[in-house]
């Protein structure tokens, strides 16, 4: 497997208050171009209203900036914010990529929302379905995506030069992981991704795709391998396979359901587009003790 600890990135966070998600803009330092890895749309839920402000923000950097935009990455399907794939993507261009077990998060889903034939469960909405260990360029660097399934099926972690994003594989040292029992997730699974991220260079910089401040810290994202082999409250200091499991599975079944997981499914797993019913009008979803 190749890395590139030698190449730094230029890695500027974008922070969304509604849901917690970090986006990040990810540029090359030898060339003009950039990724973008978990964007967020905003959505009032209530209001059934999509908008575009955090977005626009996006955009407007990388224009301003002068970047050409080669990738839009999905470290997974989230179910707490929608993506604004499609959106960047028709303004700036760029492929859309995620791992190629979106699949299985699109059999399980279109059962859910009780999809047509007309919802494609081949990950044929996105432009690159990424297996385990495969790269793709970003400018002049060579990129990652490393299979961390557990979250869900299809998470990845992207490494990029020196930089890699966890996407919800782990959270910030203080606030451990993330839940591992939406359907297709494993807390076993979970850890074992655990472990190949901490099997990474330790002074590798980690990015987190969440951060809730836990006990009233300030919102934070970067931190390294190093410091969550030492000090992740649910991993570090050598927590064993079965402790995690003991311990996730408990804490999981306390979790309420996200606010926004209706919505974000059935949005994310078709890359961020809104499904429309046949007069084509954007719609959504709600079955009914269906999740
Ligand atoms: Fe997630």
């Amino acid at each position: 497997m190749t890395r590139h600890m030698d190449i730094a990135p230029e890695v500027t966070g974008f922070f969304d208050e509604g849901t917690n998600t970090i986006t990040y803009i990810v540029k090359d330092p030898a060339s003009d171009h950039c990724a973008i890895i978990d964007s967020v749309m905003d959505i009032d839920y209530a209001a059934g209203r999509i908008t575009s402000q955090a977005a626009d923000q996006l955009i407007a950097e990388i224009k301003r900036r002068g970047l050409t935009l080669d990738w839009i990455i999905e470290t997974h399907v989230h179910a707490d914010h929608l993506s604004a794939a499609p959106y960047l993507q028709e303004t700036l261009g760029g492929k859309i990529g995620v791992g190629a077990r979106i699949m299985e998060v699109q059999d399980t889903f279109g059962k859910v929302f009780n999809e047509g034939t007309e919802f494609q469960r081949d990950g044929s909405q996105f432009d690159a379905l990424f297996e385990d260990g495969d790269s793709y360029s970003v400018g002049t660097m060579t990129c990652q995506a490393l299979s961390t399934p557990g979250h869900t099926p299809a998470c990845m972690v992207h490494i990029m030069g020196d930089a890699c994003f966890v996407g919800d594989t782990l959270f910030m040292p203080d606030g451990g992981s993330a839940r591992a029992d939406f359907p297709g997730g494993d807390a076993g699974e979970l850890y074992d991704s655990i472990q190949r991220v901490l099997a990474l260079p330790g002074e590798m910089r980690l990015f987190m795709c969440h951060d809730y401040g836990p006990n009233g810290r300030a919102i934070a994202w970067e931190t390294t391998v190093a410091e969550q082999r030492a000090q992740n409250i649910h991993v570090g200091g050598g927590k064993t396979r079965e402790e995690f499991i003991a311990f996730r599975t408990e804490r999981d079944a306390q979790l309420a359901v996200p606010k926004l997981i209706i919505p974000a499914l059935q949005v994310n797993m078709r890359a961020g587009h809104v499904p429309t019913d046949e007069a084509g009008n954007p719609v959504l979803k709600v079955p009914v003790n269906g999740l």
